[in-house]
């Protein structure tokens, strides 16, 4: 089984970290968008695609990348990302973006999230919302996505 992971990580490298985690147990290595050839998207049994939430959405770069994919037919992909609090109810990233994929033909086989260190704006003044997150809790669980991840092949 051969797995790429594609990851935008911009503030604090909390998304790769998790995907550096991930990636070591499917023995993945892990790419940022720009990084990507999608030309190569045919040699990969599984592609994960991962960001950290800026703004109330993924990066748009990485959501950019998948837009521009070529169709393809039932290949595999995971979702990931990490953010200063959870998800909206209303506004599913890891849902909406997974739907993106499914568009593609893409078969969305699990998703991962955990909080990471926010310093947004005025948090900074205090050091940042979950600090010191992505913490061994969470890359602990990441692991265990990553093992659910690799038994299915
Ligand atoms: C410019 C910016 C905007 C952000 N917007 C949000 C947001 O809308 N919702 C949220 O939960 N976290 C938000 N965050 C916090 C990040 O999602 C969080 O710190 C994440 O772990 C960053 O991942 P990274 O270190 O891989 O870039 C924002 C952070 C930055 C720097």
């Amino acid at each position: 089984m051969k797995a790429v992971i594609v990851c935008a990580s911009k503030s604090h490298g909390n998304t790769r970290a998790i995907a550096d985690e991930i990636g070591s147990v499917l023995g993945a290595k892990v790419v940022t968008p720009g990084e990507f050839n999608p030309a190569e998207l045919g040699e990969y049994d599984l592609i994960g695609f991962g960001s950290g939430v800026y703004f109330m959405s993924l990066d748009p770069v990485l959501r950019q990348l998948v837009a521009s994919l070529p169709q393809v037919y039932g290949k595999d992909a995971f979702v990931f990302a990490t953010s200063g609090i959870a998800e909206p109810g209303l506004r599913p990233y890891l849902r909406n973006f997974s739907a993106d994929l499914e568009e593609k033909g893409f078969d969305v086989v699990g998703g991962f999230s955990c909080r990471g260190l926010d310093t947004m704006g005025p948090l900074k003044l205090i050091g940042g919302l979950n600090k010191g997150r992505p913490n061994a809790d969470d890359l602990e669980s990441a692991r265990g996505f990553a093992e659910m991840l690799l038994g299915r092949y």
